[in-house]
């Protein structure tokens, strides 16, 4: 018994770690901010409307809110594509801005 003990324990550890590391609950966030952030960061080049038709390059957010869960969307605004022309908006916004447009980006895909 004391055999499998010492064996399961280090299973144990990972768990609070991933706990820590999960990112901030998304819910949160503030969708009316993100949309006034989209305004004026995002629309010049996307179509930041609800309801919006399907586009690529750059997609609608309409249609990222459906094919993208919000961890990914966060991701890729933090770390845009190079090629996107996005990357401006890296040095300007802050964690809260992101979280807020990933919020109103998602609330697009309620109908
Ligand atoms: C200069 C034009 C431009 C601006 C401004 C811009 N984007 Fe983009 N964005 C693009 C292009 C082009 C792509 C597609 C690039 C790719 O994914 O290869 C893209 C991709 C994305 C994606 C990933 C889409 C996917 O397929 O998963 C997200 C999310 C996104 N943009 C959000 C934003 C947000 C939020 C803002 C405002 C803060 C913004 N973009 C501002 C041009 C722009």
């Amino acid at each position: 018994m004391p055999m499998l003990r010492k064996m399961l324990l280090p299973l144990l550890f990972p768990v609070p770690v991933l706990v820590l590391a999960m990112p901030q609950s998304v819910c949160a966030a503030d969708a009316a901010a993100g949309r006034k952030l989209a305004e004026q960061w995002c629309a010049k080049c996307h179509d930041i409307n609800k309801g919006a038709p399907f586009k690529l390059n750059p997609p609608s957010f309409a249609s990222i809110a459906v094919y993208r869960p919000p961890d990914i969307i966060l991701g890729k605004v933090i770390t845009p594509a190079m090629h996107s022309g996005m990357p401006e908006t890296l040095w300007t916004l802050q964690r809260e801005d992101f979280e807020n447009l990933v919020a109103y980006i998602t609330s697009l895909a309620e109908n």
